[in-house]
């Protein structure tokens, strides 16, 4: 095992941007030739660099972080990446460089960068549904070429981009006003999973640069209890909504937008109202018009666009409002500089690829269940909910793309909270515990809300937290402190437990675009080893349909005659006879 290497020794996959030609550092390696193998349809456990982890697993299982960094104390330094203004530490991770090295060997198994090369050129990746999965092509520059069915989509982009901060503008401004004349001060968005986390998550990551004279606030769920306290202390003249459906077909989202409308129509009596209180962004233009709004208020975007993948689409124009197009854009560059760097640099430099070998080195052969997303940054709160349908809606699959059933674990369970929160909540867990969680630690080197100390102790917890996780507290140590023999074991610490840290700058628009690639970048990478359709949703379908089976029946007069199972049929009468009117 070797256990002293440099980040020079790590095995390359050389620097595509450069140089199209593969490096070839020992058999095997991420070449010409395994791209050759994994043209054959071979199963992902059958693939030498999986056999070969697989060894390697059992051999270093029980190596120590405080062992690796005793043979290497310089690892912490060399164990890092950096790319569009954000920079990894790996170091922290159970892995040596003959882990890293075939890790990188099982991407070129896979072909990971063919897939890569077919994602950003508009090959039909998403097979189940046979769509491109062009998400990258709604930050390309003017200038950039993206072909689909022979058409450039980026002047289309583009063209829609102006639209949004035509419209943005008009708002800002006071320009744009309601059907009483009212000024709008108030945006609702209504729209669920892609519709609604990612442009949740952004306002709140970028509420620094938002407009603080407008109200913004986000209806998803069809509990009414949503939209009633979103809408109770506002004035209809004053609001508009954004109706955000890709389909302009979702239960939730359409209740909520009729909802919204009579809300409206309530207080104003005219139908003529619903042109200057409302706007959609869809992809369906017939919906949307037969839902009464105009057509020249809707926003578009394409089928080529994943709703998880759509913030940075028309369905981020609550965002655009916030923070002004300015920002935005900058948001967009971002999340190209992301692209970039995924697209072109070395694997062994490549953040996205890093952080999605490391995910699949954790889930597949530590057999890690779950994985905690921890921002030290009051921002990001609600990152974690949107990486939970990022990653698990992409990548909870059972099936490959070639049909067959996988027979090795997908997905991991995504959840975290912000730091310091959730030091004074779960952490307990993950130090102590008995599970192996791996953690992401996001945090910033400057703030944004300069505070006395309050800056120099979140990150002091950051990097506390890190370093507990890695080294934990010997019997010894905990002994050494005068701690009686009964209660030496309850207070030490195992350590041994994989963190990766992410520290920007400072979150700016930019930095947050960014961030949000690695992520989606990451979760790609996964899913290409694994050899899933990232990209299609087919799990959410069976309840869908089965709860409009269950609407009529609850919604038909007298006793309706029940065909579930008992359990739910007890269930809704259960819920019948309590209901009330
Ligand atoms: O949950 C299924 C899903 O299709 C998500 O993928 C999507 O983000 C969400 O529903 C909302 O869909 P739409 O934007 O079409 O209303």
């Amino acid at each position: 095992m070797n256990r002293n290497f440099t980040g020079l020794d790590l095995a390359s996959d050389g620097d595509r941007s450069a140089n199209n030609e593969s490096t070839i550092d020992g058999p095997g390696m991420c070449t010409e030739s395994i791209v050759a193998v994994s043209n054959t349809a071979q199963s992902l456990t059958e693939r030498p660099a999986w056999k070969a982890l697989e060894t390697h697993y059992h051999a270093i299982k029980d190596l120590h972080l405080r062992q690796l960094f005793a043979d290497d104390p310089r690892r912490g330094e060399y164990l890092t990446a950096e790319a569009a203004g954000i920079y990894l530490d790996y170091s922290k991770n159970r892995i040596t460089g003959e882990t890293l090295r075939l890790l990188l060997q099982l991407a070129g198994e896979c072909d990971l960068h063919a897939h890569i090369d077919a994602m950003f050129s508009g090959g039909q990746i998403n097979s189940t549904e046979q769509r491109a999965a062009l998400h990258t092509a709604l930050r390309a520059p003017e200038n950039e070429l993206i072909v689909v069915d022979g058409l450039d989509i980026v002047p289309a982009v583009h063209a829609v981009l102006n639209q949004m901060a035509a419209f943005s503008d008009q708002l800002r401004s006071g320009q744009w006003q309601g059907y009483t004349g009212k000024r709008i001060r108030n945006i609702i968005n209504i729209g669920i999973g892609g519709s609604d986390l990612g442009p949740v998550m952004a306002y709140e990551a970028l509420r620094h640069y938002s407009l603080r004279d407008m109200v913004f606030r986000f209806v998803s769920n069809v509990d009414g209890t949503d939209f009633k306290e979103a809408t109770s202390d506002i004035d209809p003249e004053e609001t508009l909504f954004i109706i955000c459906s890709k389909t302009f077909t979702t239960t939730e989202t359409l209740a909520n937008a009729h909802t919204a409308r009579k809300w409206m129509l309530d207080k104003l009596d005219d139908v003529r109202a619903v042109r200057k209180h409302f706007v959609a962004v869809s992809t369906n233009a017939e919906e949307v018009s037969n839902f009464g709004i105009d057509p020249a208020n809707m926003f578009g975007f394409w089928d080529w666009v994943g709703g998880r993948y759509s913030m940075d689409s028309a369905i981020g124009l609550s965002t655009m409002i916030a923070i002004g197009p300015e920002n935005f854009r900058a948001m967009l560059a971002g999340f190209h500089a992301m692209d970039q760097h995924f697209r072109t640099a070395p694997f062994d430099k490549n953040l996205p690829v890093l952080m999605g070998l490391l995910a699949i080195w954790y889930n597949n052969f530590f057999g890690s269940q779950t994985t905690a997303v921890l921002p030290y940054d009051q921002y990001l709160k609600r990152f974690p909910a949107y990486l939970q349908q990022l990653t698990m809606e992409s990548n909870g699959k059972h099936v490959t793309l070639d049909g067959a059933r996988v027979n090795y674990q997908t997905s991991p369970v995504i959840w975290g909270e912000p730091g310091t929160n959730g030091q004074h909540s779960f952490y307990q867990l993950i130090h102590q515990g008995t599970r192996l969680i791996p953690c992401d630690f996001i945090g910033f080197c400057q703030t944004l809300n300069p505070l006395d100390k309050h800056h120099d102790l979140l990150m002091a917890n950051l990097f506390a937290q890190t370093e507990a996780l890695a080294f934990g507290k010997t019997m010894a140590e905990v002994k050494a402190e005068g701690t009686p023999d009964w209660l030496c074991l309850h207070r030490s610490f195992e350590g041994n437990r994989p963190t990766n840290t992410l520290l920007a700058e400072r979150l700016t628009p930019h930095t947050f675009g960014a961030l949000v690639a690695l992520y989606e970048h990451s979760v790609f990478t996964q899913g290409v080893i694994w050899n899933i359709d990232s990209f299609d949703q087919w799990g959410v379908e069976l309840g869908k349909a089965l709860a409009q089976r269950i609407m009529q029946e609850l919604e038909s007069p007298g006793e309706p005659r029940l065909t579930h199972d008992s359990s739910t049929n007890a269930l809704m009468r259960h819920y019948g006879r309590l209901k009330g009117v």
